[in-house]
């Protein structure tokens, strides 16, 4: 009854978005296309997407009010965190894209053939069955075109569903993915609070930092960023979950990526176009400060993917050093991301890619499962002692109908009621309990070594 009810409120806003949306799309087509109107139009867009915004959380919020506390919500939650996802994803691709392309652009310019006097360079380009030509001027043009593209709203969307994410993911779910009561015992508040001040700490010590005229000598801002990314890096492994923990080392490199956007780089330009509007000279500087944060940006791009990627893959953040790991990481994905910017300005280089190559290698031999840890096996193991460990340790979560007090569906769907499901599930288990010692998640049962071990020998007997 509550799903249907949910379905027609659902259905009656949705008609009414379209109606309204319509309406209100109708109007702005009929007014002339002039000057004066062209910030009417616009305000009358950013309403429509305004309201359409608050109409998509008003469902959602309603939804769940309906749905609270059934197997629904974590039906709900899993959609949430699907659509959230996919937009966060493809915001993500947009704004990369547009920094790898610009930061791209910068490097291959033609800056010396027939150049006018007031370019910095140009290039041609073929791409999609056209073929491009671009010019970037020293500092504007004598005259701001009307139409100025601006890219910024890739990244504000980049965060803002990144944000939404690290609340559908993890803060909805501190108890079981943010916190680890066996590393630090903190309420899911206090984790949530420590998470997100934390971006607000990183950012205001990196702004600090490109305040100072460190930030001018690159090698030396490459090393405190080293020693920067090392201190949050540990801190975050010494609060949160290894996953967590990761995933918030993005988030924190990712908040000083828009931060950059927002409060320096896109500032800056308003106030060039600004000047070169009135007139009066534009300040060089002004543009020169903002390049440098958009190439901390590029730098800071390789090492933010990896981290997202590495939620999916357990070898990488549980292991005896996950911090170091994640610098390591960090800087073996800038070293290439440096490499790939002096590739395309044509300066020969033969150690940069050989180095991050190699630190990236290194870190896949570190996390390697180790011999020693795994003791021999004497006698051989019976299907019904692994049932045993298995209907004590794993059960609570991956069954039918778990018992857990936060998972009311089997995680990822894995079910481990039966003798043949957990021999078909033999080589995850092995990854999960063995190797990477990853479940039961946080060792919210207890498994002890031994029988960690049991699984191993049994999996290592074969059938
Ligand atoms: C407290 C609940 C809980 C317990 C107990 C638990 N798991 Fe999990 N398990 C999860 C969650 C949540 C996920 C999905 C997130 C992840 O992959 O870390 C998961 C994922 C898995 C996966 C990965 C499935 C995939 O699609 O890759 C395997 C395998 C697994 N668990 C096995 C086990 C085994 C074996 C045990 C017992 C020794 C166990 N789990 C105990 C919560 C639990």
């Amino acid at each position: 009854m509550p799903a249907l009810l949910t379905y027609f409120v659902l259905l009656l806003v949705l008609i009414l978005i379209t109606g309204v949306t319509y309406f209100l799309q109708r109007f702005i087509n009929s007014l002339p296309p002039v000057e004066a109107n062209e910030e009417k139009v616009s305000v009358l867009q950013g309403v429509v997407y305004t309201f359409m915004v608050l109409t998509v959380i008003y469902i959602l919020t309603t939804s769940y009010f309906f749905i609270a506390g059934t197997p629904w919500e974590s039906h709900l939650m899993e959609w949430l965190n699907i659509v959230v996802r996919l937009m966060h994803i493809t915001f993500g691709i947009a704004w990369i894209g547009a920094s790898f392309y610009f930061v791209f652009l910068e490097n291959a310019l033609n800056r010396t053939d027939n150049i006018r006097d007031e370019l910095a360079g140009n290039l041609w380009a073929v791409h999609g069955g056209g073929f491009y030509y671009l010019e970037k001027y020293k500092v504007a043009p004598k005259e701001i075109p009307r139409q100025l593209h601006w890219f910024k709203y890739e990244a504000y969307f980049t965060w803002l569903t990144g944000f939404s994410l690290l609340f559908v993911v993890y803060y909805f779910n501190a108890n079981a993915l943010l916190i680890n009561k066996n590393l630090l015992d903190i309420s899911p508040l206090t984790g949530i609070l420590i998470g997100v001040g934390s971006f607000v700490v990183a950012w205001v010590i990196y702004h600090f930092l490109c305040r100072t005229s460190i930030i001018q000598k690159g090698i030396w801002f490459a090393l405190l960023g080293v020693i920067f990314c090392t201190a949050f890096a540990w801190f975050y492994t010494q609060v949160f979950t290894g996953r967590a923990a990761y995933i918030h080392f993005g988030a924190m490199l990712g908040s000083l990526m828009v931060g950059n956007v927002f409060f320096i780089i896109i500032p800056a330009q308003k106030a060039m176009v600004k000047a070169a509007k009135q007139g009066v000279p534009v300040n060089a500087a002004l543009g020169k400060h903002a390049g440098l944060r958009s190439l901390h940006n590029n730098y800071f791009t390789l090492p933010v993917l990896f981290v997202m990627v590495s939620n999916h893959f357990p070898t990488t953040f549980s292991n005896d050093y996950p911090w170091a790991v994640l610098v390591a990481i960090s800087l073996g994905t800038a070293g290439i991301k440096h490499w790939l910017n002096l590739r395309e300005k044509h300066v020969a280089t033969t150690w940069v890619l050989p180095i991050a190559v190699l630190v990236l290698l290194a870190v896949a031999f570190v996390t390697a499962p180790q011999k020693t840890q795994t003791g021999t096996c004497q006698t051989e193991v019976s299907m019904q002692q692994v049932n045993q460990v298995v209907q004590a340790r794993c059960f609570s979560c991956h069954s039918p109908k778990p018992t857990d007090d936060v998972f009311k569906v089997a995680p990822n769907g894995v079910m481990l009621d039966t003798p043949e499901n957990i021999a078909n599930l033999k080589d995850k288990i092995m990854q999960r309990v063995v190797i990477t010692k990853t479940m039961p998640q946080n060792n919210k049962t207890n498994m002890t070594q031994e029988e960690r071990d049991l699984i191993r020998c049994w999996i290592e007997q074969g059938e």
